[in-house]
């Protein structure tokens, strides 16, 4: 994958009813590592990374790229967004779209809160890239994942087996900005 590329990035900090969507920052730096680590945040993600590697090579300010967004509640990170860019390395089907993937921290699971920043930076791609269409790529055995996607207005594309495991490739139409 690639980044978005000409974006204008960053935007100003997206609020929705309960949460900021920004750009990462230093402060972040921990909360990253929590997320890298995870062993139940990555169950469907091939396996979490080494908390001692990810202390070790951590950038100051991790996952800063256009597309890339913390997900904050009350001040603090419970989650990431990535927006970028298929490449050959990917399904036919979503080559040169924009493929979405979220990462929430497990105390955060079960509020909403992906599913309200999903659609705040859907909306934001939207006003970004006008036309866009957006993939999503995840194991079907993921089953909140799978709802959300569902939740997201994505629709199947092709089912395939990757990884040892059933994937599902969903697309999500260009929306016409209704202003
Ligand atoms: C995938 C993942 C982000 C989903 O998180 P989640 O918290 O289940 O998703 P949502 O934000 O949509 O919240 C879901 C539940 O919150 C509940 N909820 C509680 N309060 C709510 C509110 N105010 N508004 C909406 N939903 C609310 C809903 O009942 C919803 O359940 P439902 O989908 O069964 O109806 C999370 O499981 C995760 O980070 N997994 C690990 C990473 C991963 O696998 N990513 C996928 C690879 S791209």
């Amino acid at each position: 994958m690639t980044d978005l590329g000409p974006v204008a990035w960053p935007p100003a900090p997206i609020k929705t009813e309960r949460l900021v969507l920004r750009e990462p920052e230093a402060r972040d730096r921990a909360a990253f590592i929590e997320l890298l680590a995870s062993s139940e945040v990555h169950t469907y993600l091939g396996g979490p990374r080494s908390r001692d590697e990810l202390e070790r090579e951590m950038p100051e300010v991790p996952g800063q790229w256009p597309g890339s967004f913390v997900v904050e509640l009350d001040g603090s990170m419970i989650g990431q967004i990535l927006l970028r860019r298929a490449t050959e390395q990917h399904r036919p089907a979503a080559v040169g779209k924009t493929d979405l993937g979220y990462l929430f921290l497990p105390r955060a699971w079960g509020f909403g809160y992906a599913a309200e920043a999903c659609a705040a930076a859907l909306d934001w791609l939207t006003g970004a890239l006008p036309g866009e269409p957006v993939v999503l790529a995840t194991q079907t055995a993921n089953v909140a994942s799978m709802r959300l996607a569902a939740k997201l207005g994505f629709t199947e594309v092709e089912r395939f087996e990757a990884w040892g495991a059933e994937q599902w490739l969903g697309m999500r139409s260009p929306v016409t900005p209704s202003d």
